[in-house]
């Protein structure tokens, strides 16, 4: 099984994709954790052009066809091979980051980020959490990092909230697949909930005749 988490900037996802991975670990699953922008050698590279330099360095068209340079190579190196070898994949963001980050955020240009998706990737996942939070605390802590790959917290606060809205509208567009998490929460209260819903989706994954992979 494919597992993403997705939200805006500085929502917790990495905190949340490390804990969830401990959870399915210590419930003797063998998982692989993995990222995007990135998550390949390749990708990682193409990453780089990405978050770091000028907000308006790049196109939104130009952004689509690099994300999905990135995904189609992280897709063949990475998820494939660990789906094959039997693990649940755990990817900090996915396609839906493309979906709203692109698609509805900068320009509206959702028809051209699922034309490039379908042919490309044509993968989705089995399972996604959004972890929803207001956008003011969220791009606070984000910036906090001082990771030097602002360039999307760059593009300020109004941006954050579009791209809050995006995520809540992709729920309701993929209700089976999409889980929203209130992430104004502890760590812990959201890592509770994340792993509990995981943990179901995965048995009921199993009983339906399906591999974990
Ligand atoms: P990420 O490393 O997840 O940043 P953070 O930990 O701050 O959330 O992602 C880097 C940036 O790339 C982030 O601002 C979101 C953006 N992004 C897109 O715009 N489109 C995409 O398809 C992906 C995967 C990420």
């Amino acid at each position: 099984m494919l597992i993403t988490l997705e939200g805006i900037d500085g929502c917790g996802k990495t905190t949340q994709a490390r804990r969830l991975a401990d959870a399915l670990g210590a419930a003797g699953m063998e998982v692989t954790r993995t990222r995007e922008p990135g998550g390949s050698p390749g990708a990682e590279e193409i990453r780089r052009l990405l978050v770091e330099g000028d907000p308006a360095r790049w196109s939104p068209e130009t952004e689509i066809l690099l994300f999905s340079a990135a995904r189609r190579d992280h897709l063949e190196r990475t998820i494939r091979p660990a789906l094959e070898a039997g693990h649940i994949v755990i990817s900090d963001r996915f396609a839906d980051s493309t979906r709203v980050y692109q698609g509805a955020a900068r320009g509206d240009l959702r028809a051209l980020v699922d034309m490039i998706h379908d042919a490309v990737i044509a993968k989705d996942p089995d399972l996604t959490f959004v972890l929803d939070m207001e956008a003011g605390p969220a791009l606070a802590r984000g910036l906090a990092r001082r990771s030097g790959e602002d360039r999307f917290e760059d593009l300020g606060a109004g941006f954050q909230q579009r791209l809050r809205q995006g995520f809540r509208a992709l729920a309701r567009e993929y209700p089976a697949r999409v889980v929203l998490i209130d992430a104004a929460r502890t760590p812990e209260a959201i890592a509770c909930d994340i792993a509990e819903i995981a943990l179901d989706r995965i048995a009921s994954h199993i009983e339906a005749g399906g591999d974990v992979a």
